[in-house]
C-alpha cells in the first residue's frame, strides 16, 4: 500500500502550495482567457466547474500523477470486478453492480430481487395489495436509520410528485418521529417497511415494535401483519425472528451507506414507481462507466476528489461546505455527511497503521438561498476559510421566466462569484466618499465591508432534477470518496468507529432501566446517569 507522502507528486505538491497555496483565482483567469472551459468537465449531464478552485496547471498535474502514484485506477478496476476491497471485513463493495443493466453478466440475483421489487410496487401502486379492511396503500414508511434512511429519504423528496403512495421517513429513536408520522396516517392504508441491513439496529427495530402495536391498536389482527410489514434486509433470520413475512434481500457486499441502489430502494419503487427507480440506476450507471472509462484528465469524479484533496491537504482547507440550491434537495448534506465522514473518517490506514495524512474535513451544509441568510456572512468574512459545493439543478420553468427560478439561479451563481472575487477595496472606498464618509467612520465602514474573496469553490450544474442526474450526482459523489479513500490509504467501506458508542448505549439503557447499582461508568456519565435517574426518580 502506498503512503501518500512518500509519491514524488505529494511532495511537489507540498512544495507548490508553500510556493502558491494563497495565489488568487482571479489572477489566474487574467492569465488564462480559456481556463473557464478547461476547468469544466461533463458526464452524464452533469456538468462540474472547478475553475474557482485555487489549482494552476502545474498543481493539476501533480494532482494527476497523484492519482497514478497512488494506484487509483488499479484500484477501481478491483472495485468494479467485485474484489474484496472492504479489507478489514473481507468483502467486496459491489454497489456498482447493483446499478450495471440487465445484460451486463454481474451477479444474476441482483437482477432477480430488482424484478422482485418492481412487481410488488407495480402491486402496490396499482391497489391491487389491500390492507387489513381492503383498502389500497395510500402511504409507505420507510423505518431505518443512517444508510437505511438517508439516501431514499433524499430521492423520496427530491422526486416525489404525488403520483404513487406518499413516502414517510422515520429514523430517529427519539419517540416524537415515529409518533408524530404515525398520527397522520390511517393503519388500514399504511404500509410500513421495516429497513436494516443488520436487522439489529437498535432504533429500528424500537420503532418497528411500536409501529406494528400502533397497527394492532388500529383493528389489525395478528394475521394481517403481513399485509402492512415487509422488510429489507440481507438478515433473514433476524427478519423472521421479529416475525416479518416478507423480506427484499440484498448481500453483505452492499456497504449501508451505498445501499440506496438495491432492495433498500423499496420506497422510492413504491413511491416513484419502477421507471423512475430504473431511470436513477440508469444515471448511476453513466457515471459509473464515465468513471471506468474517461482519461483522468477528463474524469469528474476524480477531479470532484482531488479538489478536495488539494484544500483538505494542501491548503489545510478542513470545512467543506455543500449547498444544494433546490429545496428537494434540503437532505443532501445529511447523505453527504455519512457517504463521506462515515466512509473516510478514519485514522487508520489500509494495513493498520496510523494514516500519515489529514483524512476526511468536516462535510455539512444545508439548502440555498437560505443558508445565504444563516451562516454565509462567515463564509464570506469570517477568518476560517470554507471551501464548497455548490450544487445546482436546472428546470424548464428557468427557462419559462418564472421569476422565483430566475432568482434561486441567479443566486447560487452570484455566491460563487462573490466568494471568489470578493470586492474591489478601491471602489468600495469611492463609493463610501461619494456617500459622504470620511476620516475614521470612512476607515472603520470600509474594513468591516471588506470582502477578501478568493474563497475556492466547486458548482456541480444538473440539467434537472430527474432520476437519472440524481442517480448521477450521487455515483459521482460515491466515487469522489472512493478516490479520497485511496490516496489518503484508508478502507472507505468498513466503519468501526460507530461501534463503541452503540455498546455504551446498551449498558445505558440497563442502567437507567434498573434502580440497582449501576455499571462503571466515568465520573461525569455517572453523574449525568443520576441526574437523569433523579429526573425519573428511579
Ligand atoms: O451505525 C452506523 C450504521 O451501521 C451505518 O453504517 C448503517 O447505514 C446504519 O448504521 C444502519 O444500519 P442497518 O441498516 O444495519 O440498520
Amino acid at each position: 500500500m502506498i503512503d501518500p507522502t512518500q509519491t514524488q507528486s505529494w511532495q511537489a505538491l507540498t512544495e507548490l502550495a508553500a510556493d502558491r497555496g494563497d495565489q488568487r483565482t482571479v489572477a489566474l483567469f487574467d492569465r488564462d482567457p480559456e481556463r473557464a472551459t478547461r476547468y469544466r468537465l461533463e458526464a452524464a449531464g452533469i456538468t462540474l466547474d472547478y475553475s474557482k478552485q485555487r489549482i494552476d496547471d502545474d498543481i493539476r498535474t501533480q494532482l494527476a500523477g497523484l492519482v497514478a502514484e497512488c494506484g487509483v485506477e488499479q484500484a477501481r478496476d478491483a472495485m468494479f470486478a467485485g474484489d474484496h476491497v472492504n479489507t478489514s471485513e473481507d468483502r467486496a463493495a459491489w454497489h456498482v453492480a447493483l446499478r450495471a443493466p440487465e445484460a451486463a453478466p454481474m451477479y444474476d440475483e441482483v437482477h432477480e430481487i430488482r424484478h422482485a421489487m418492481a412487481d410488488f410496487a407495480q402491486e402496490v401502486r396499482a391497489g391491487q395489495w389491500r390492507g387489513f379492511a381492503g383498502d389500497a396503500i395510500t402511504d409507505v414508511v420507510n423505518i431505518g436509520i443512517g444508510g437505511s434512511d438517508l439516501g431514499p429519504r433524499l430521492i423520496c423528496e427530491s422526486l416525489y410528485t404525488g403520483d404513487g403512495p406518499r413516502p414517510h421517513f422515520v429514523a430517529n429513536v427519539d419517540p416524537h418521529d415515529l409518533d408524530d408520522t404515525l398520527a397522520r396516517l390511517d393503519p388500514k392504508t399504511t404500509l410500513v417497511i421495516v429497513t436494516s441491513k443488520s436487522f439489529g439496529t437498535a432504533e429500528t427495530l424500537a420503532n418497528a415494535r411500536v409501529a406494528r402495536q400502533w397497527l394492532i391498536d388500529g383493528g389489525a389482527g395478528e394475521g394481517d401483519v403481513a399485509k402492512h410489514f415487509v422488510a429489507v434486509s440481507s438478515n433473514r433470520e433476524k427478519v423472521s425472528a421479529f416475525g416479518i413475512e416478507r423480506m427484499f434481500g440484498f448481500w453483505d457486499w452492499v456497504g449501508g451507506r451505498y445501499s440506496l441502489w438495491s432492495a433498500v430502494g423499496l420506497s422510492i419503487e413504491l413511491a416513484l414507481g419502477p421507471d423512475v427507480f430504473e431511470a436513477l440506476l440508469g444515471g448511476a450507471h453513466a457515471m459509473d462507466t464515465h468513471f471506468r472509462e474517461a482519461p483522468v484528465e477528463d474524469n469528474l469524479p476524480i477531479w470532484l476528489a482531488l479538489a478536495g484533496i488539494w484544500n483538505n491537504n494542501f491548503l489545510d482547507l478542513t470545512s467543506h461546505c455543500v449547498v444544494p440550491y433546490a429545496q428537494r434537495m434540503a437532505n443532501l448534506a445529511s447523505f453527504l455527511q455519512q457517504l463521506e465522514m462515515e466512509s473516510n473518517g478514519k485514522s487508520v490506514t489500509r494495513d493498520g497503521q496510523p494514516t500519515t495524512v489529514a483524512t476526511v474535513p468536516t462535510i455539512w451544509g444545508s439548502v440555498g438561498t437560505n443558508a445565504q441568510h444563516a451562516y454565509f456572512q462567515m463564509l464570506h468574512q469570517g477568518d476560517l476559510t470554507v471551501d464548497l459545493d455548490f450544487v445546482l439543478p436546472l428546470s424548464d420553468a428557468d427557462q419559462a421566466g418564472d421569476e422565483r427560478e430566475v432568482e434561486r439561479v441567479a443566486n447560487c451563481l452570484a455566491q460563487a462569484e462573490a466568494l471568489m472575487c470578493g470586492r474591489d477595496s478601491q471602489a468600495l472606498a469611492e463609493e463610501l466618499k461619494a456617500e459622504g464618509l470620511s476620516g475614521d467612520a470612512l476607515s472603520h465602514r470600509l474594513a468591516a465591508r471588506q470582502f477578501a474573496g478568493n474563497r475556492p469553490s466547486n458548482m456541480l450544474v444538473m440539467d434537472r432534477l430527474d432520476a437519472h442526474h440524481l442517480g448521477a450526482l450521487i455515483a459521482a459523489y460515491e466515487h469522489k470518496v472512493f478516490v479520497q479513500g485511496i490516496i489518503w490509504n484508508v478502507n472507505s467501506f468498513d466503519q468501526w468507529g460507530v461501534e463503541l458508542g452503540k455498546t455504551m448505549a446498551g449498558k445505558l439503557v440497563e442502567d437507567l432501566n434498573t434502580a440497582g447499582t449501576p455499571s462503571a461508568h466515568d465520573a461525569s456519565t455517572a453523574a449525568l446517569l443520576s441526574r437523569v435517574r433523579q429526573r425519573w426518580q428511579r
